[in-house]
């Protein structure tokens, strides 16, 4: 196998370690020249990298070249793959993106809801200068985003990059709930082959099997019904707000028995429930500051203290191999099933053609070959449409710069669905974006 160069953009994220760690278990299966990573913020950045040398001479010896950069032109001149996961404002704008809609009752979610909104708008101008560099200095390097929110971005960048399809959009949440249902089965989560249709942190899965075709579905549900539903990846397992998240998954299964869904979902099921359930003063924003982000940096300081991981846990994570692997599979065309967001194009026959759905593919070295699903109940195509014209709203909004749009994008939403509501906390989200947001007209 021809080893590749690999980018990973916003390399200061707290995500960027795992990452690591998953590199190293992967390389094998993907085996690497080269990892640059590249950020606009150098000292956040810096923080990350200098640990990630010292990991990386430690337990990637054969790698040649590693490096960090806030210049795009050495950090894409020679890349093959690109992982793109920047958060445009960073947490301290996430932050504000869940509390401000919380003030007014409604939903504080950094993808779903008004913040997702929010956290989009500031996304999607970023998003495509970031596409437009990476092509100007490699244009057939595979771009793997997984940038949120995922949906929204997904839908500006189609309509940017229309034929662009090495850009690929990607989530680890479906994985993340199969690693969950393979414990509980007692698997390992690459024998499940799963079946599911919907839009990006908005989906079912529809079926389960294993890789002799035996169907697992139903003893999954029993399972989560009888024995509850925990996360079991190591980068969430014992954390307490996915365990409720997760926990959550069983209620919705008791409501809606027919598919299994995404954990997101329950923002817009019982939206009014989890609105009252959160708190204002430590949003996730807030637990992922003091938690992850904290033991992160403490973990890079420990490692760059001994020159040597002997006194840290470091631990490759779903989120790293599903990512990893599947930008193997698109470069050495193993043709693998994923789930990743695609255009619809009739794969979902009751959905619009131009829709990005979030299908099962094989991730071939021509892009995504998505799997037909044929037509879907009336719940789900009802739930869908109005979150689908939510999305597209935001978008248009964006590139109209229409506050009219906007308005009626989160009054489409079913985390808000009153007007006044939607009004008040779109002026204050206007307020706090100053300087990321488009000025908008009215
Ligand atoms: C899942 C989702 C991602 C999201 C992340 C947030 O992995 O798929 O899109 O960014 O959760 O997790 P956090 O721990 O930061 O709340
Ligand atoms: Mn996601």
């Amino acid at each position: 196998m021809e080893r590749k160069n690999l980018v990973i953009a916003g390399g200061g994220s707290t995500y960027t370690l795992g990452m690591i760690k998953s590199l190293i278990s992967e390389k094998d299966n993907f085996p690497l020249r080269s990892i640059i990573f590249f950020d606009n913020d150098e000292k956040r950045q810096t923080q990350i990298a200098e640990a990630a040398e010292i990991i990386l001479k430690e337990q990637y010896p054969e790698l040649e070249h590693f490096d960090c950069t806030t210049d795009k032109k050495t950090a894409f001149q020679k890349a093959d793959v690109v992982f793109v996961q920047i958060r445009t404002g960073g947490l301290k704008m996430r932050e504000l993106d869940e509390q401000i809609p919380l003030r007014h009752g409604v939903v504080g979610q950094e993808t779903c809801g008004p913040g997702g909104m929010a956290y989009g708008f500031r996304s999607i101008k970023d998003m495509i200068q970031l596409v437009n560099d990476i092509r100007f200095y490699a244009k057939d390097a595979w771009i793997l985003n997984y940038t949120n929110p995922a949906a929204i971005v997904a839908e500006a960048l189609r309509r940017v990059f229309p034929d662009d399809y090495k850009l690929v959009n990607i989530c680890d949440m479906p994985i993340a709930i199969m690693h969950s249902y393979a414990s509980l089965l007692d698997m390992d989560v690459w024998d499940l082959v799963p079946e599911y249709f919907g839009l990006n942190h908005f989906g079912w899965f529809t079926k389960l099997e294993d890789l002799q075709g035996n169907d697992l579905t139903n003893r999954i549900k029993e399972k989560i019904i009888h024995e509850g539903f925990v996360p079991t990846d190591s980068e969430i397992a014992n954390d307490v707000s996915w365990k409720k998240t997760f926990e959550q998954a069983r209620n919705m299964l008791l409501d809606f028995p027919e598919y299994l869904p995404n954990t997101y979902l329950q923002y817009y099921l019982y939206p009014e429930e989890l609105a009252e359930k959160e708190s204002i003063n430590n949003t996730r924003a807030r637990q992922v500051i003091n938690g992850r982000e904290k033991r992160v940096h403490e973990t890079c300081r420990q490692i760059c203290k001994d020159k040597s991981t002997e006194n840290v846990i470091l631990e490759s994570d779903i989120h790293g191999v599903y990512m990893v692997r599947a930008a193997a599979s698109f470069v050495y065309n193993h043709k693998e099933l994923y789930i990743v967001m695609v255009e619809n194009n009739g794969v979902i026959a009751n959905l619009p053609k131009e829709a990005m759905v979030e299908v099962p593919a094989l991730l071939t070295v021509n892009g995504p070959k998505p799997l037909a699903i044929g037509e879907i109940p009336i719940f789900y195509k009802g739930l869908i449409e109005a979150q689908l014209a939510y999305e597209q709203l935001v978008a248009d909004a964006y590139f109209e710069r229409s506050y009219h749009k906007l308005l009626q994008a989160l009054t489409l939403n079913r985390t808000v669905v009153d007007t006044d509501k939607a009004k008040a906390i779109l002026d204050d989200l206007i307020q706090a974006n100053e300087g990321y947001w488009p000025e908008l007209q009215k």
